[in-house]
């Protein structure tokens, strides 16, 4: 029987392989035939990506750009909005250009489209793999109907520095959880590209990215090889080999090369190590910036940017203008040009562009599949699992209908910041506010007052900022006194406040760096002035960072972080503060005590004077002024239930070679409603050819138990799950004792010790 399964799914494979060998030969042939009729300037011009202008800056669309479309100058365009539009542009490329070479339209659709799901931070902290697919499906579905065919996401740079503020746009601090996000992603957008809903993800940016140095946004990166084979690549490889279609090259200096120019990441490390087959697409004037960099001139950077292995040049021009003199120069070659346009070309046909090129411009579609009552649904419910309950003393929440609720606070009316960063699609009208949320979910039996309470920061910095973006804060000019006197006013009348603090969306995302990661202080001013009433206070935290806020979690009965929660926000918050829906989602970086603290991350090293051991206590690895924990560790999130762990049991104490362990624990919720947990396996490696972390996170299972209910939850481990990158890059295990751990969170594990030989 089990003969017959293996010769059944090795036939299977064979015919997979036999079919894809001769799909690829097909595009291979059609993409030479084209090659063969294409001028050196058409050729380079397929490696051309400008921007369309037009949602960013408001204009309407560019004659100028027109005209090269119309000579075959341009390979796509990016962020252009509505498949009117698009199949317009779409038009000229296809009627108007010698050879009818499509273009391909991206955006920048990174959690949602007109439908928002919340920012990818906050996406992560769900830790559901099917829910963060199924956003990435919604919002494919929802691009491609409006003429979209390429989405600039899944953004998977690992961050430790919540002063950089684009950790909004990642997936945490964790290797492995990214790795898994990165997957899910890429199979979410793409499908197998041949759908009319599966549009190519571009996977970014890589690489090192999130490891700017100061959390300063484009700053420079210098690693270690081996941090980051370990620690910093694993989720680019894996959204390549989940079959990601194309890969953008990250900003940022890497080990003394930026990475649009650097041939060891793209071409030795992404298509020799990796396989990569796709295409490499620079960010938003990359080439141009090497110049800044100190690289050379515009003609020098495109030729060196060519060399490296980028394909397509995101706005800069300098493939356009330079590089058929850098061909006479000899600085390049024939070969180096036909390799970026074969790879562009070759994308365009697996989207099936040269068989429809408006595959994507359906009307219809754009008419009944974009911001449905369905897909609005699962926007709801998919935010509420992200939120993550970060305290609940005296069981605050959920709470109860009837009665009085003070609402307070500058994010609580307000939709245009619901979205949160990247939300270039959404109609920031159509968002939910908290206070329109809190009404539609508490009926009408609940009063709800509402006081602004302060503005977002005494000075109108970040407010400014957001109203470029259309995210716009509203600001009250009396003095802040005055102000905390309305909101203490509501609180007084209230039997609990709900106070709605933390950043605007435009506070994280690109260039968006803070030196001082706390809440703004005329808003902790707002907070204790509502805490010294004496009321239940329910902190709703929005922030697209983890913040500094020891002192408000020491002080506030209850916070619940809401990052930015996509346009159904308020609805899905309501949903929780109300227990209609009970929180599950766990962080995915560590929160600090504070800035100086950073990077603060759970899986570092021990130091050779960790806090547990023979030294004098002040020379450890610490701080006089603080101590090295956190507030909040990587993991973290309550439940309106309580979960135990029992004791941890593995299936074997002493193994050898390809064995496989089982490490199974008992999870019981002991609370009074049913709720979903988050188990997670982490694995110490205690000696090693090179030092190891304290932890790493191995894998996880998201359960639901009733009330009352046990469940005995089992992981498998195999050698696989022991391996790491060591000095020479092999990626191997080594014998010895590991620390095997599971809980829920990386702090509160239940442990056993185990040998594993070769
Ligand atoms: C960002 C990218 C984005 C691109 C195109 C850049 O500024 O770094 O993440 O995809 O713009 O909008």
């Amino acid at each position: 029987m089990k003969a017959a399964k293996i010769i059944i799914v090795c036939l299977l494979f064979a015919a997979t392989t036999r079919a894809q060998v001769a799909t690829d030969a097909k595009m291979n042939a059609f993409v030479t035939t084209l090659m063969g009729k294409m001028t050196l300037d058409e050729k380079i011009g397929q490696l051309n990506l400008p921007g369309a202008g037009d949602i960013t800056t408001g204009q309407a669309g560019n004659s100028n750009i027109a005209k090269k479309i119309e000579q075959g100058l341009v390979g796509g365009l990016f962020n252009i909005k509505s498949v009117a539009k698009i199949k317009d542009v779409q038009r000229i490329a296809v009627e108007k250009s010698r050879l009818k070479i499509p273009l391909i339209f991206g955006m920048d659709v990174i959690h949602g489209y007109e439908t928002v799901f919340p920012i990818p931070l906050g996406l992560s902290c769900s830790w559901d793999m099917g829910e963060i697919e199924k956003s990435a499906r919604i919002a494919a579905a929802e691009a491609s109907a409006d003429g979209i065919c390429w989405t600039f996401s899944p953004m998977v740079d690992i961050a430790r520095d919540p002063r950089w503020g684009r950790i909004a746009e990642g997936n945490g601090e964790d290797p492995y959880l990214g790795s898994q996000i990165a997957k899910a992603m890429v199979r979410g957008y793409q499908g197998n590209l041949s759908g009319k809903s599966d549009i190519m993800a571009c996977v970014k940016h890589y690489a090192l990215y999130g490891a700017a140095e100061a959390g300063r946004d484009y700053n420079t990166t210098d690693m270690s090889p081996v941090r980051m084979f370990n620690e910093y690549l694993p989720p680019y490889q894996a959204a390549v080999d989940a079959g990601v279609g194309s890969v953008m090259a990250s900003f940022n200096d890497v080990n003394g090369m930026p990475a649009t120019a650097n041939k060891w990441l793209m071409t030795d490390v992404l298509r020799k190590r990796w396989g990569f087959k796709g295409f490499v697409v620079t960010d938003y004037t990359g080439i141009m910036e090497l110049t800044p960099h100190g690289l050379g001139d515009l003609q020098t950077v495109s030729a060196l940017a060519l060399k490296a292995g980028i394909d397509m040049d995101m706005v800069s021009e300098g493939f356009l203008t330079t590089l058929k003199k850098s061909l006479q120069q000899g600085k390049i070659t024939q070969a180096d040009i036909d390799q970026a346009c074969k790879r562009i070309l070759e994308a365009k046909y697996k989207l099936g562009l040269f068989s429809d090129p408006y595959k994507y411009c359906d009307e219809h579609r754009a008419a009944t599949e974009i911001f449905t009552d369905a897909n609005r649904s699962s926007a709801r419910q998919i935010a509420a699992d992200c939120f993550v309950l970060l305290k609940n003393q005296g069981n605050v929440l959920p709470l109860k209908k009837g009665g009085t609720i003070a609402l307070v606070g500058p994010l609580a009316d307000n939709k245009e910041n619901m979205p949160g960063t990247w939300s270039v699609a959404a109609d920031f009208e159509k968002s939910i506010s908290l206070l329109q949320g809190l009404k539609d979910v508490a009926g009408d039996g609940t009063k709800v007052l509402y006081a602004q309470g302060s503005n977002l920061d005494a000075d109108s910095l970040f407010e400014e900022r957001a109203g470029m973006f259309g995210k716009s804060m509203h600001r009250d000019h009396r003095p802040a006194a005055e102000i905390i006197r309305d909101a203490v006013a509501a609180a007084n009348q209230a039997d609990v406040v709900v106070a709605a603090l933390g950043e605007s969306a435009e506070m994280t995302g690109e260039s968006s760096s803070r030196s001082n990661i706390s809440i703004p202080q005329a808003q902790q001013d707002l907070l204790k002035a509502l805490l010294a009433i004496g009321k239940p206070v329910v902190l709703v935290l929005f922030t697209g960072r983890p913040l500094a806020i020891k002192w408000e979690n020491d002080a506030t009965p209850a916070i619940l972080n809401v990052w930015f929660g996509g346009s159904e926000a308020g609805d899905a918050i309501a949903d929780v503060l109300f227990g209609k829906v009970n929180p599950s989602g766990k962080l995915t970086t560590t929160w600090p005590q504070n800035v100086g603290q950073v990077p603060l991350y759970y899986n570092h090293k021990n130091t050779g004077r960790p806090l547990e051991g023979p030294w004098f206590q002040k020379f450890r690895s610490n701080y006089l002024d603080v101590s090295n924990d956190p507030v909040y560790p990587f993991g973290y999130g309550l439940s309106y239930t309580h979960f135990s762990y029992g004791d941890l049991s593995v299936s074997n104490s002493s193994l050898k070679g390809n064995q496989t362990l089982m490490a199974t624990v008992t999870v019981t919720n002991d609370g009074p409603v049913e709720g979903k947990e988050v188990v997670q396996l982490y694995i110490r490696d205690l000696v090693g050819s090179i030092t190891r972390p304290v932890s790493e996170l191995k894998g996880f299972q998201k359960i639901d138990l009733k009330a009352g209910e046990s469940r005995k939850v089992s992981f498998a481990i195999t050698p696989a799950d022991l391996k790491f990158y060591n000095a020479d890059l092999k990626y191997d295990w080594e014998s010895g004792d590991f620390v095997i751990m599971v809980g829920g969170n990386s702090r509160d594990v239940k442990s056993a010790k185990i040998n594993w030989t070769k």
